[in-house]
């Protein structure tokens, strides 16, 4: 993200929004898969991508430079499942207020049951939330969520007012989650962000974030076909040092657990295939705001 204007589904970050769904809908379509997404695969037919994206396993298969796919759909699957049970929990602990950041065509909105007195908010570009919306009401999908509120609006301006615009209340618990959104901030924009979530957590709030402590030279080894996406990737994140989720919430009453993704693969059943998949690398956070 390395510019100021917006992006779409094809073009800037949003493609990476779109690459995710490939993921999501390469593991859904397997017998096994850990999470199901039936949208996922609708999203990657609708648009059109510069590079040709599989929307199921056996595209992925018959697909010339698709060599990482299965080892990325893996981590999809992994990283879905992780934070479906995110907002189970959630939800479990009477926590019913959500906030998806950096939503992309995450269909959680669409696809998970909630309880009766549950909002969901997603915070993205416009134009990525309104590819999403399109496509999901072509295909007669209706949220499952009893009330949704999209949040078109830059992660890097005021995204907390628009968010109080929309209706957010401050004073009620919030499950928040950051999946696939870290690495494409600065740390700057890093480090406001988790002040935001802070300042408009109320106690009880559960903060869930994905993140990797050094992206330094993670793309290195992509070669092949895909070197041209890495390429485009390679733009895109930001490998600066920062502290992690739980340095940065430390002594901001936050009590915070990180679990790496290879033992969550590992509990799952699905250890990470591919010896160097960049994703092997990511780490889970998971806080709660204790006071
Ligand atoms: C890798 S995708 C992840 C999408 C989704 N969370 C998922 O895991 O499927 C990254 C998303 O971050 C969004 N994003 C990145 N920087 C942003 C910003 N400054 N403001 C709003 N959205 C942003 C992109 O539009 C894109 O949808």
């Amino acid at each position: 993200m390395s510019t100021e204007r917006q992006w779409d589904i094809v073009s800037g970050v949003g493609i990476t929004a779109l690459a995710v769904a490939s993921a999501r809908a390469v593991e859904s379509s397997r017998p096994d898969a850990l999470a199901r997404d039936p949208y996922a695969g609708r999203f990657v037919e609708a648009a059109r991508p510069p590079y040709p994206l599989p929307a199921s396993a056996a595209e992925a298969e018959g697909l010339e430079g698709a060599e990482g796919w299965p080892a990325f759909a893996t981590y999809a699957g992994v990283r879905t499942r992780v934070f479906d049970e995110h907002f189970e929990r959630a939800a479990e602990a009477g926590v019913t207020q959500a906030v998806v950041m950096a939503s992309g065509l995450d269909t959680r909105a669409f696809r998970l049951r909630w309880p009766a007195d549950a909002v969901c908010y997603e915070i993205d570009q416009p134009l990525v939330l309104g590819f999403k919306l399109d496509v999901l009401r072509g295909h007669g999908a209706a949220p499952t969520v009893p009330v949704h509120r999209p949040v078109g609006v830059d992660l890097r301006h005021d995204w907390a007012g628009a968010l109080e615009d929309a209706g957010f209340d401050r004073s009620r618990p919030t499950a928040w989650l950051a999946e696939g959104l870290l690495p494409y901030l600065p740390p700057e924009a890093e480090e406001a962000l988790f002040a935001e979530i802070h300042r408009l957590s109320a106690p009880g709030s559960l903060l869930a974030v994905e993140y990797y402590p050094d992206m330094r030279g993670a793309l290195d080894g992509v070669s092949g076909r895909s070197r041209e996406w890495a390429a485009q990737l390679e733009t895109l994140i930001h490998t600066d040092e920062r502290p992690t989720p739980g340095e940065r919430l430390a002594g901001l009453s936050w009590r915070t657990r990180d679990e790496p993704m290879v033992d969550v693969a590992r509990r799952y059943g699905r250890p990470l295939e591919g010896p160097s998949h960049v994703a092997g690398s990511a780490v889970f956070a998971f806080a709660e705001r204790v006071s």
